[in-house]
């Protein structure tokens, strides 16, 4: 068996007296992507939070890539290969597409040469980034902005990238095609990625294994095809019952 890429074992997390993740156990292998499904507030965004520190995990273990970071101060965790686009996409709006991505190359430790390379691969999955390179991020729709927030997370050559609701609010037109530069990554690059999703249809298809979080807990995995058959998928997430 391959060895996890990241693994969360019984991972509690709390603001204050509330508790937001209640102890979750969840695995990725490397070139895997896995979608993490729920509610509004089942907790998604928690985990993908903890991940990096903030929330701190009140219990439990986070280990990437063989290595305890449970404890890991977060700009450390910044500087592995994780990376993140968080939700509400939070691009700098002030600054060009080309600043923005340059933003996210100087979390990385890589030469000119890679960076070049990554920024070439970036406005090649995203070519409406290189046609908006000069442009404003403020001044992009919310399909770029979300094309912008990953193509800056992947700027660091990440061998692991977290997706925070990369769908939430766009046209299915944008949302096919960011999620087909996704399965790109993880085809032709080996990108490993987390895909947290309210919209439980898109996601399962394109993952290969799936969680859903129900209340902080894990109520239910398998692959995507197994949970999108599951009568309590499709009715909980699915068939009028997806809140997005
Ligand atoms: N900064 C915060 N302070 C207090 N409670 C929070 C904070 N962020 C999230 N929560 C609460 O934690 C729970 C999980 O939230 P969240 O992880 O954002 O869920 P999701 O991403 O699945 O919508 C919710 O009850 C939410 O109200
Ligand atoms: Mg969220």
């Amino acid at each position: 068996m391959t060895a996890p890429l990241l693994s969360i074992e019984n991972l509690r997390a709390a603001y204050g007296k509330i508790e937001a993740l209640k102890g979750v156990d969840l695995d990725i292998k490397p070139g895997e992507i896995v979608a993490l499904i729920g509610a509004n507030g089942a907790g998604k965004s928690t985990l993908m939070m903890t991940i990096f520190g903030k929330p701190r995990a009140k219990t439990g273990r986070i280990v990437f890539d063989g290595v305890d970071i449970t404890d890991t101060p977060t700009h450390q965790i910044a500087r592995m290969s994780i990376a993140q686009s968080p939700e509400g996409r939070r691009i700098f709006q002030r600054m060009s597409v080309a600043e923005n991505l340059q933003m996210g190359a100087d979390a990385g430790n890589s030469t000119d040469a890679e960076r070049a390379a990554v920024l070439e691969r970036v406005l090649t999955l995203f070519p409406r980034l290189r046609e908006r390179y000069s442009q404003r991020g403020g001044t992009l729709s919310g399909g770029e902005q979300q094309m912008l927030a990953i193509g800056r997370a992947l700027m660091s050559r990440p061998r692991l990238l977290l997706l925070d609701e990369p769908s939430l609010g766009l046209a299915p037109l944008i949302t096919r095609q960011i999620f087909e530069a996704i399965r790109a990554l993880n085809k032709q690059d080996g990108l490993t990625v987390l895909i947290v999703e309210q919209n439980a249809n898109h996601a399962l298809r394109l993952a290969h294994r799936g969680y859903v979080l129900v209340n902080g807990l894990i109520t239910m995995s398998g692959s995507g095809a197994e949970l999108l058959a599951r009568p309590e998928v499709r009715a909980a997430y699915l068939e009028g019952g997806r809140k997005v």
